[in-house]
């Protein structure tokens, strides 16, 4: 039970030599993983006040839901970064010349597309890993890269960014880019954030770069909008981590008894979404074995985006032996890209 090697394409024409994904989420090689285990709900919702992970969002409709977030006229991040990847990608790839793109998570493919198209100006050959934990994802959107990128050769990795990052696979291309864009940074706590990056750095050869997406600092109601969207289409997204907790560990949460809750909170500098029990309930998550007691108006944490001040994260990343080396915005500054180098 080792790695899976995916070799047959789902009604496509691709080369299956241009695809690998290892799965590195095999019972095997992550037994006790929070991620297979759900002891991270059990530790989460013993915590005051209570908090669930946000990888919990991301089911399949939950995924969906998140693409439909990154639509919305009030969610400013994801065409704002694209907006500035568009401009620069190609200034990007001549600073980093031929590289090996590793992504974290599977990535919009329209942000994927505007650096694999930078690169493809650089040299013929193209080399791309994305890693999610959901094969399903990483496995679509590798099949439309390859059929729309003929010198692209895959090798996904199925996993969590810590397992991943612990095992890259070598280089093609003489040097490497870890992406991780969307600002998915802001979803750790300042404690996770500095361990991630932690990992970043040991996962890099001197030289080598990171890619990095921050949303900055801007008017609260701007930053506030963007998580409370008219079409409720937030809200939805984050009810429906109620009912993955149901289908995953057999739960009984009513997600019709919560009401979600985002606000800007100046102090911590980061948005944080809750989901808020209308009325005094318990829920049971038969699976954990875990009863759940809500008075009326107790929240749970699902979520936490933080916005960041580019020097501060600059200062931080200098820190880890990444040094800035670029750093682009938009005319607005609402988002930041920094290009690093490591030490
Ligand atoms: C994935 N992440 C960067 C998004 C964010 O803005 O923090 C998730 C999200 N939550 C609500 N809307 C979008």
């Amino acid at each position: 039970m080792g790695d899976m090697q995916v070799s047959k394409a789902p009604a496509s024409t691709v080369d299956g030599s241009r695809l690998q994904i290892d799965d590195l989420l095999d019972g095997n090689a992550a037994p006790n993983s929070d991620l297979n285990s759900g002891a991270d709900v059990i530790s989460g919702l013993a915590r005051i006040p209570k908090t669930l992970p946000p990888h919990y969002f991301y089911d399949r409709h939950g995924s969906h839901l998140f693409e439909q977030i990154c639509e919305l006229p009030e969610y400013y991040p994801t065409r704002t970064e694209a907006a500035i990847l568009s401009q620069y990608a190609d200034d990007i790839a001549q600073i980093t010349g031929p590289s090996d793109l590793v992504e974290l998570g599977s990535g919009s493919s329209t942000k994927t597309r505007l650096l694999l198209d930078a690169y493809a100006g650089l040299d013929d050959r193209l080399f791309y890993s994305p890693i999610d934990v959901s094969g399903g994802m990483l496995e679509q959107s590798a099949y439309t890269l390859l059929e729309d990128y003929p010198t692209l050769s895959v090798r996904g990795l199925v996993g969590t960014y810590e397992q991943a990052l612990d095992r890259l696979p070598p280089t093609s291309l003489p040097t490497r880019t870890i992406l991780f864009l969307g600002s998915t940074i802001g979803n750790l706590n300042p404690c996770e954030c500095d361990e991630f990056l932690d990992r970043i750095s040991r996962a890099l050869q001197p030289d080598e770069y990171f890619l990095l997406g921050i949303d900055l600092q801007k008017p609260k109601p701007i930053l506030e909008a963007a998580y409370n969207d008219s079409q409720n289409v937030t809200a939805q997204f984050n009810l429906n981590m109620l009912c993955h907790l149901n289908h995953r560990f057999s739960g009984d949460f009513e997600p019709a008894q919560f009401q979600h809750w985002a606000f800007f909170n100046e102090k911590e500098s980061q948005i944080e979404m809750h989901l808020r029990s209308i009325v005094s309930q318990t829920a049971l998550l038969e699976k954990l074995d875990l009863i759940v007691e809500l008075a009326k108006g107790e929240t749970i944490l699902t979520e936490i985006s933080r916005k960041f001040d580019p020097e501060a994260m600059q200062a931080q990343l200098s820190t880890k032996g990444l040094e800035t080396i670029n750093f682009w915005s938009d005319p607005q500054e609402w988002f930041g890209v920094l290009l690093c180098q490591k030490q």
